[in-house]
Parts: structure tokens; C-alpha cells; sequence
């Protein structure tokens, strides 16, 4: 059982706030008769009608991209710059779990499930979020221990790194690639905490997320989730 404004949300016809007025408003029907309390909980096999016409629940849907460079991470933009929705042909009214900036690229997730996109962004010892990072100089063993023990962003707030690991050194250009991984999802974290000991990061991309990697996916694909995969995330909020 859902309330009524949930499920005509979810049917993709319009927001929440304003199928409430549609509801208080008398435009809608459940199994033939006008309901306009707000509080009225609906199943599966109610019929809902909204202006005379019958709504159908929207599908949930699951995808995984390999976001390019460039691309925004939201559902539109006001600059009109193209946005990690519009890589993927779907009706459903789908969004970015969490986000990654202009210039960094790599895995997200999108859904039209808020559920499964609250429990991966919800700070959770089981979703850790590895990235890729290149830096504008060589990071020195005690820089990354700093990063693991926790580094104090400007806003007072302290993030650790769940790990750090420097995977290839370019001496002659003096530039590193760095393997970090964290749990939050603060505003441009890694470039903060690379900053706080003393680095740029030249280019960046997130490579896991939780179970999730890209495996073979190129830079501007994706593909959908498998059921499986759906199952495996609800199954991360209960342990
Ligand atoms: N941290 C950043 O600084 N940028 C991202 O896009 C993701 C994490």
C-alpha cells in the first residue's frame, strides 16, 4: 500500500506536491470514485484515474554509465550543456545517483528509484566509491597516510580516505596516479582532500562504486542493471 500522491508521482504525469492539488482539487478517482483526502493509501490493483484517464505505474529502471568529460550531472541544465540523462534514450524520468563533476568521468548510476538511490547515497560502510586520480606532482608515503587518518575540508567537517594507493609515478612529467577511495559524496571531496595536502588533481574518474565497475563499458556507454544487481544493492541496506 502507497499514499494516493505517491503512486500518481510515480505514474511520471507530474510531482508529487501538484498531484496533491489534483487530489484536493477532486480531479481524482480511485476505483471509480472521487477521493480528495490526501492521507489515502492505495495498492497495486486500485485503479487510479486523474482527469478521467487511467494511469499506469512507471517501470523502475536501472542503468550504469561510463560518464565522458563534459557532460553535466543533473537532469537539465540551465546553460543547456548536455546532461548524463541524455545519453540514454528512456521515457522513464530517470536521474544521476549522486554526482560527478564537469570534468570528471566514470561510473554513475541512474534510476527513477529513489529508494535504491537512497541507500547507495546515503553514507554506508558498504559503499565505498574508489577513484582514479592524476596529480600535478608525486605524493610522498606520508601525504597518504594524512588522507587515510582524515583531512579537514574548508567547512570544518573531516573525511578519511578508505584507501590510497599510488599506482604509477611519471618522474619526467612530475605528475602520479593515485587510487583513493571514501564514503561520502561531498561536493568535489577528492579534489578538496588532495588539495588539503598540497595537490591539484589534473584529471579524475570514478571507477567503483560499491559492487559496481565499469568492467567493458567505454567512455559514453551504458547498459541497464540485471535484477540481480538491483537485489544486491536492497540487500546492502539490511546488513
Ligand atoms: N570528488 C570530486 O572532487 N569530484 C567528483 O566529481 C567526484 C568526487
Amino acid at each position: 500500500m502507497e499514499r494516493l500522491q505517491k503512486r500518481i508521482a510515480e505514474s511520471g504525469i507530474t510531482s508529487r506536491r501538484k498531484a496533491e492539488e489534483l487530489i484536493t482539487s477532486g480531479k481524482v478517482k480511485v476505483n471509480g470514485k472521487v477521493v480528495t483526502e490526501l492521507g489515502t493509501k492505495v495498492s497495486n490493483k486500485d485503479k487510479i484515474e486523474v482527469n478521467n484517464e487511467l494511469i499506469e505505474k512507471e517501470q523502475k529502471e536501472y542503468y550504469i554509465l561510463n560518464k565522458p568529460r563534459g557532460v553535466v550531472t543533473t537532469t537539465s541544465d540551465e546553460h543547456g550543456r548536455k546532461t548524463v540523462v541524455d545519453l540514454i534514450p528512456t521515457k522513464a524520468r530517470i536521474y544521476p545517483v549522486g554526482r560527478l563533476d564537469y570534468d570528471t568521468t566514470g561510473l554513475i548510476l541512474l534510476t527513477n528509484d529513489g529508494e535504491f538511490a537512497n541507500i547507495l547515497m546515503h553514507p554506508n560502510d558498504q559503499v565505498e566509491k574508489v577513484y582514479m586520480a592524476k596529480l600535478n606532482g608525486i605524493i610522498k608515503g606520508e601525504q597518504m597516510k594524512k588522507l587515510k587518518e582524515g583531512v579537514e575540508l574548508e567547512d570544518g567537517v573531516i573525511v578519511a580516505a578508505t584507501r590510497v594507493k599510488l599506482k604509477k609515478v611519471n618522474e619526467k612529467a612530475n605528475t602520479c596516479m593515485v587510487q583513493i577511495g571514501i564514503h561520502e559524496g561531498k561536493n568535489h571531496q577528492v579534489k578538496k582532500m588532495f588539495e588539503s595536502v598540497g595537490f591539484l588533481v589534473e584529471k579524475l574518474k570514478r571507477e567503483k562504486v560499491a559492487f559496481f565497475t565499469l568492467k567493458d563499458l567505454q567512455s559514453g556507454e551504458y547498459r541497464k542493471l540485471t535484477p540481480k544487481e538491483v537485489a544486491k544493492v536492497y540487500a546492502l541496506e539490511q546488513k
